[in-house]
């Protein structure tokens, strides 16, 4: 891996201004209320701000859509992703470990099921995993909606990714879940990615992490000998396909680190915008009820501005990173290498000079207007820009199409929730309290509309 060239004079290189205290306080403020900190530190020092921080040593906050613009516009050999602590979790065969070239073949092998037909083809399977969670929803009591989207998202991601439900995949709908908790600790917390005895969470990681190579290489395995591989259109069929043809000999360790990143990348995250959908609907009932209205049809422009509003005022991931390898101008600044250079997320998005009342739940404004690609990043941006985002977005689309054909969600006059920090996601500290009440013809588990994209699925 190529190291950042810090050749240049330092004199050369200009950063813009920040807060002098030392960077182990920074780094606590940031671990236990990071929005607050940012908040005040741009309200003091503006769009492009400095400070140091533990481990990650020179860090440059940008919070204005023409900053953000230069970082996700760099050149792959100027910005990093560089040395991503989930890449560290997840291993050296996952995109957040990937840079240049290598990086860009691997997203290239990997897009084709997140984009189009391909993934239109999995909505079925969406609608089928909605239907069979919501079936257990309780009436008239107040539940937290997250645990259910988790559990929904995370068997329409298994089934994308490997097909067909059997043992292996069961073992993994258990596993998983724990894994993606302890693993968002280990980011956040390095220290503890140490095996410190049998107890310790690294040595539990471990265990965890053996245990999940064991059941993806069978499932590899199983693929690999299946006659009927080729009509299989699950993302590790795809992609053990796309080696094959290459002539490229199947690493089976690498493309567990692939699969990882997309389970545990693709299910969280988007339980949590789907438990911020339903915190923020139950507050504003006239968009509620419009998306009723509308989702007895076909029509969906509504829900979909709906979901890139809840997206815009709850950003489930508030920050991005790269690190600097070359010196990178930023504006009026010369950054260099070594530092890192990061978008803030959520004060960008609730900035007053790019969204107008930027503060209020207002999905209107995105009917008719596609959200601006440097002011609104939910996703990120540029060559690293989120791998499943249209996919996010049309999973979201159908389970909450689904959540409001078969229930009526009560709204409430309770404040709205807090954000919590799980380790890299933001979710509603209750969890997105819900109480519905079962629509008298609702749709139960039904047929799925395409039984051949489930029949393919499943063999
Ligand atoms: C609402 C749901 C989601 C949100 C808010 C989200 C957000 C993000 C963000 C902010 C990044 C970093 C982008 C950057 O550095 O510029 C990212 C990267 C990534 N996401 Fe998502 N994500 C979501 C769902 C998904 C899903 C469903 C999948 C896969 C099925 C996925 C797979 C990935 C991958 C593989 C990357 C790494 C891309 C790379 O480094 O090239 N995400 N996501």
């Amino acid at each position: 891996m190529p190291t950042a060239d810090t050749s240049a004079a330092p004199a050369a290189y200009r950063l813009p201004p920040g807060p002098k205290t030392p960077s182990l306080l920074n780094g606590i403020a940031f671990l236990f209320a990071r929005n607050a900190l940012i908040r005040r530190l741009t309200a003091t020092y503006g769009d492009a701000l400095t400070m140091r921080m533990p481990t990650f040593g020179t860090m440059v906050l940008v919070t204005r859509p023409d900053l953000v613009k230069a970082v996700y516009t760099a050149k792959p050999d100027v910005l990093h992703g560089g040395k991503n602590p989930l890449g560290e979790i997840l291993g050296p065969g996952s995109l957040f470990s990937m840079d240049e070239d290598e990086h860009l073949n691997e997203r290239r092998m990997l897009l084709p099921p997140f984009h189009g037909e391909r993934m239109r083809s999995y909505e079925s399977i969406i609608e089928e995993e909605a239907l069979r969670e919501m079936a257990s929803w309780p009436e008239g009591v107040e539940f937290a909606s997250i645990g259910s989207f988790q559990t929904i998202t995370l068997r329409i991601i298994l089934r994308a990714v490997f097909g067909a439900a059997g043992r292996e995949l069961a073992e993994l709908e258990k596993l998983l879940p724990p894994m993606t908790t302890l693993g968002q600790r280990l980011v956040t917390t390095p220290i503890l990615r140490r095996d410190w005895g049998r107890r310790s969470p690294g040595a539990r990681w471990k265990r965890m992490h053996a245990e999940y190579m064991r059941l993806a290489g069978t499932l590899v395995d199983q693929h690999l000998a299946d006659p009927g591989l080729d009509e299989r259109i699950d993302i590790l069929a795809l992609m053990l396909r796309a080696l094959l043809a290459e002539g490229d000999a199947v690493d089976k360790s690498a493309l567990a680190d692939e699969l990882l990143t997309l389970l545990v990348a693709g299910h969280e995250t988007t339980a949590s915008a789907l438990a911020w959908s339903v915190e923020r609907l139950r507050r504003h009932p006239e968009i509620l009820h419009r998306l009723e209205e509308e989702a007895r049809g076909d029509e969906n422009a509504l829900r979909i501005a709906t979901a890139e509003e809840v997206l815009r005022v709850r950003p489930v991931i508030n920050a991005t990173a790269r690190l600097v390898m070359k010196p990178f101008q930023l504006g009026e600044w010369t950054l260099p290498p070594g530092s890192r250079v990061v978008t803030g997320i959520a004060p960008l998005h609730h900035d007053g000079r790019f969204h107008e009342r930027a503060n209020r739940f207002e999905p209107d404004r995105y009917v008719d207007k596609k959200p601006d690609t440097y002011a609104w990043i939910p996703f990120g941006g540029g060559m690293r820009r989120c791998l499943g985002a249209a996919f996010a977005q049309f999973e979201i689309d159908v389970v909450l199409r689904t959540l409001l054909r078969s229930f009526e969600l009560q709204p409430t006059s309770e404040p709205g929730e807090r954000e919590s920090f799980r380790g890299v996601a933001f979710a509603p500290s209750e969890g997105g309290a819900a109480v519905v009440r079962r629509r008298p013809f609702a749709a139960q588990a039904e047929e799925p509309e395409s039984a051949a994209v489930m029949t393919a699925l499943n063999s």
